[in-house]
């Protein structure tokens, strides 16, 4: 895994944008893999701004977002759907029709996996996955657990994601207890994956993403087993 250590939260949403912005440049109908949540908020700025400079275009772009919470709407102000438009593509010339996150009120949400997974392998797979990491260890919604799923699947978030996610919602209890989200498979199938992790709280899932051992009890571990990691923190997450 390679690891680049950024200054600041700045810093790692400049390093983040720069690699996207690339690969637009040396592949421009490529296929994005995005993720929501704090973490990438500046990262998106940066894309908007280089966007909007004429620097890039996201014109034959196709993106699917790592997961949705369920059952939730897609106009609901905190659904992934929402937050991908109002943070990103808003603001970008992508195509919006050509972007996907799992329908959080899919009435068949096995049906809806396996729906998106045949997208994904269609579309020809996943050129970069984006990814933040929760504290517990968990990318996309693949909590720490004996058994991981394969397949795009309805899951149950942890009580410490729960608490984590609440700071978005009026109350905890307004918090989804489940959520739709790609697998580690799916993630792992990316041709390069880029994590993205800053502040103090992520150190524990940093130096687990750095020492010698891999488990399901901190899902983000498996991807040492990835050939093409970027792992771009800030000193905080980094050195704790
Ligand atoms: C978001 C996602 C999650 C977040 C993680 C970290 O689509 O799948 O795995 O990346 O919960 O969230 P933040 O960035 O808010 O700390």
């Amino acid at each position: 895994m390679k690891v680049i250590v950024c200054e600041n939260y700045g810093e790692m949403s400049k390093e983040g944008a720069k690699i996207i912005a690339e690969l637009l440049k040396e592949k421009p109908d490529c296929i994005l893999g995005l993720a929501t949540g704090s973490t990438p908020v500046g990262m998106y700025e940066e894309l908007v701004k280089l966007n909007k400079a004429g620097e890039i275009t996201f014109k034959n772009v196709s993106s699917f977002n790592l997961d949705e919470y369920y059952p939730l709407s897609p106009e609901h102000d905190q659904s992934y759907r929402y937050f991908m438009n109002k943070n990103l593509f808003d603001h970008i010339d992508i195509d919006k029709a050509k972007t996907r996150v799992p329908n959080g009120l899919a009435k068949d949400p096995a049906a809806e996996g396996e729906s998106y997974d045949k997208a994904i392998d269609e579309a020809g797979g996943i050129d970069l996955q984006v990814l933040g990491v929760g504290q517990n260890g968990h990318i996309g919604f693949n909590e720490p657990e004996e058994e991981l799923y394969v397949g795009t699947h309805l899951t149950s978030l942890t009580e410490s994601t729960i608490e984590a996610n609440s700071r978005f919602f009026a109350s905890k209890s307004d918090v989804p207890t489940k959520a739709i989200t790609i697998d580690m498979g799916s993630i792992m199938k990316a041709k390069r994956i880029i994590v993205l992790a800053s502040g103090k709280n992520k150190h524990y899932v940093v130096s687990k993403m750095l020492d010698d051992r891999i488990t399901t009890s901190v899902p983000a571990t498996l991807l040492k087993l990835h050939g093409d990691v970027i792992l771009i923190c800030d000193k905080a997450a980094y050195e704790g």
